[in-house]
């Protein structure tokens, strides 16, 4: 049996236009996931239970016992997709699962939900216990190669960023690019406490994807500007995050958010989370990953003004994660 873990993480600037090569800014979180690999049979019964909480899947020659706390029908939601990511894993490292039947349990304490890097982490996770059971001795840069190829079963066309997050951790710039994409790490002066809501709504990553395609195909003009200011506000973005200059970093936020609004991700929900946020007095809030449900994240600095958010949200009846992000490198 071997083990594998993968990062959640969050983006904190330039998602959807990561995805046409732009800059984006994100952040590997504390939470993560854990994958289990085994033979088949080379466990005493069967790998956790599959009493409450655990989803099972048959696969071609592998079973998942996915025991992750999840944002209700997720799993189920996502079993087509998840079904498609692992095969694609195995086959691009071309295990014969006819000769190793495996058997993959995943744990772990980040929620199986949109937004926070569920999927990506699901796959770095998978490809370290791969690695281990097996004996491919992976690299890092080996271990997001895979990570990459299982993000194509959820995203289509991932841009690359959730799985350099769910493989490295840390906080970076990131930019699609050939042969390798570009990462720079950031450092910020002190460490920030944010808060993450959850809609409670998953969201299918590809559908949303492509709906900004379809929508920038039709009005390019309105699209290219948009684009304009996206890359511009990351680029300041870094400036603000390595200067710790909380305000800054809050109104670029902010901004980040209209663009996601323009663009068409937006709903009731994140839009109700946000303004939870901005009331609370967290200076900057915006929809995080995919949008259309999922995650948002709030800049909190200071434990008070953490707990003072995420107590909100929660009053309101959402679920919100509080975790720490940057600090020197
Ligand atoms: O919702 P998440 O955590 O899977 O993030 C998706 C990020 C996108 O920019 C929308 C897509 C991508 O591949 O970068």
């Amino acid at each position: 049996m071997a083990q594998g873990s993968g990062y959640g993480k969050v983006i904190l600037f330039g998602e959807h236009f990561v995805v046409y090569g732009l800059p984006a800014i994100a952040s590997a979180i504390a939470d993560s996931t854990i994958a289990e690999l085994a033979r088949s049979g080379d466990r005493k019964g069967k790998p956790g239970s599959t009493g409450a909480g655990v989803f099972v899947m048959e696969g071609d020659g592998w079973t998942l016992y996915d025991a992750r706390p999840e944002t209700p029908g997720y799993k189920a939601g996502k079993a087509e997709e998840q079904k498609k990511s692992i095969d694609l894993m195995l086959a691009f490292l071309k295990v014969d699962t006819k000769k190793t039947p495996l058997d993959i349990r995943l744990g772990g304490v980040l929620r199986a939900a949109s937004g926070v890097g569920a999927s990506a982490a699901s796959c770095a996770a998978i490809a370290r216990g791969l690695s281990g059971l097996l004996g491919l001795n992976l690299t890092d840069a080996q271990v997001n190669d895979v990570a990459h190829e299982g993000e194509k079963g959820y995203h289509g066309t991932p841009s690359g960023i959730d799985d350099t997050a769910a493989t490295y951790g840390g906080l970076f710039m990131f930019r699609k690019a050939q042969p390798r994409n570009i990462v720079e790490l950031i450092s910020t002066p002190k460490s920030l406490d944010i808060v993450m809501g959850n809609t409670g709504m998953t969201a299918s990553t590809s559908e949303v994807v492509s709906g900004v395609r379809e929508r920038k195909a039709k009005d390019p003009q309105k699209y290219d500007k948009v684009f304009r200011e996206a890359e511009k506000l990351v680029m300041d973005s870094r400036k603000a995050l390595e200067a710790g200059d909380v305000h800054t970093i809050g109104t670029l936020m902010n901004l980040n958010n209209r663009l996601l609004q323009d663009i068409g991700v937006s709903n009731d929900k994140l839009e109700t989370l946000v303004d939870i946020a901005r009331k609370e007095g967290a200076p900057g809030a915006k929809i995080t990953g995919t949008g259309k449900g999922g995650y948002m994240v709030a800049l909190t600095p200071g434990k008070h003004m953490q707990e003072r958010v995420a107590k909100a949200m929660e009053n309101a009846g959402f679920a919100a994660l509080r975790t720490t992000i940057g600090g020197r490198m």
